[in-house]
């Protein structure tokens, strides 16, 4: 197949380790003989200081005639945030590609492959095998409600979600788990909130349309708690704005190294925004020892939800694998390798 993929490393270590990723889409192209190019688009402080902006229209240009983004990172160091080359630079690149393409779907993949089970914050028993995956609604909810000082002593921020924008999240968690385990869970807080028991109304309805996938409700307290207890009884879980914030972070920690950790952020016509979880890492940009596995995980994302390549996410994913098993790793796992020493590895994995 034929395909055009933006590539915006951004800062710090964004531009090492999506060099990574596009040697690893190379790889991919050879392998199972697709012609995916890549245009590179500028983003963050270097951006800035060519043309003033963070995210110049040309950028946007080259998203927009593109399938996908491959993100990096944006952001400097975090002692220079409030330097106008850094100022915002995160919110005005990220919240405006997720508003300009309207990514409502936010979806992050918990997994702890075999042997990093101690990089995990709970037992390893906990989590081995662990393989969760959770959509974050993106766009809407108490994050972008109305937000107000009622007077010196009162606040108030408005939490508010139609039937479409719950509908769009939840097929596409549907769908998700259709092709995985066929399990998913909804969460909410349906014994206090309204919103929650239209969640709960359309997640019935939407339901119809999948008779082969499992459905459960539960509230979020309780699914906090469960993520910790017995992360392995988890599929797929879907839940609004700010309750998915939360609970992808803390599923962050129970997977434990941020280098491993990819995410997408999808649109309705399956466009989307591919990055790692963690940020630009300005304290080891340059060094070469950065982790490119969540980068090019993320490419993996990519193939999977943009052009439906499972097959070579899924020999991307083994060929990482392979290579940690052949005792291949960057420093952060353990190991000796460089950046460019453990994606070469990677390549040489996919190829054979
Ligand atoms: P960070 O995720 O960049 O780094 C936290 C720690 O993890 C650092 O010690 C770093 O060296 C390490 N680390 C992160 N990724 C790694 C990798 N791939 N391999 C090995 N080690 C890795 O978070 P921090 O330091 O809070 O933020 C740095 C900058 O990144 C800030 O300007 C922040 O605004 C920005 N940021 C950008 C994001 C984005 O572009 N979506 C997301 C999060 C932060
Ligand atoms: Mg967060």
């Amino acid at each position: 197949m034929k395909g055009k993929i933006a590539v915006v490393p951004g800062d710090g270590i964004g531009p090492e380790i999506c060099r990574s990723a596009v040697d690893v889409l190379d790889a991919v192209n050879k392998r199972f003989v697709h012609e995916i190019t890549t245009f590179e688009g500028k983003a963050g402080g270097e951006a800035f200081e060519k043309s003033g902006k963070h995210l110049p229209e040309e950028t946007i240009d080259i998203c927009e005639k593109a399938d996908a983004i491959l993100f990096g990172a944006v952001g400097g160091p975090v002692d220079a945030q409030e330097k106008p080359k850094w100022k915002d630079a995160e919110k005005h690149v990220i919240l405006g590609l997720r508003k300009k393409f309207d990514l409502f779907a936010n979806l992050r993949p918990l997994r702890v492959w075999p042997g990093t089970e101690s990089f995990s914050a709970l037992k390893p028993e906990l989590v081995k095998d662990m393989d969760v995956l959770i959509v974050r609604e993106l766009v809407s909810g108490i994050y972008f409600g109305r937000h107000e000082r009622v007077d010196t002593q009162t606040a108030e921020d408005v939490s508010r979600y139609s039937k479409d924008e719950i509908e769009r999240v939840l097929r596409v968690a549907f769908d998700a788990a259709a092709s995985r385990r066929k399990k998913l869970t909804v969460v909410d807080k349906a014994n206090v909130l309204e919103t929650s028991r239209l969640w709960r109304e359309v997640a019935n309805a939407v339901k119809k349309d999948f008779p082969a996938v499992e459905m459960e409700f539960m509230f979020v307290d309780n699914a906090a708690m469960q993520l910790v207890r017995n992360p392995a009884q988890f599929d797929v879980i879907v839940t609004e704005n700010m309750f998915g914030d939360i609970l992808s972070d803390l599923g962050g920690a129970i997977v434990g190294s941020l280098g491993l950790l990819p995410s997408a952020s999808l649109n309705a016509r399956k466009f989307g925004l591919y990055e790692p979880s963690h940020g630009s890492a300005p304290d080891i940009a340059g060094k070469g020892i950065a982790n490119p596995t969540a980068q090019i995980l993320s490419l993996a994302l990519l193939l999977r939800y943009t052009y439906n390549l499972h097959k070579e996410a899924d020999a991307i994913e083994a060929a990482i694998l392979a290579a940690w098993n052949a005792g291949e790793k960057t420093k952060d796992l353990g190991g000796a390798l460089s950046t460019d020493e453990f994606t070469a590895c990677v390549v040489k994995k996919l190829a054979a």
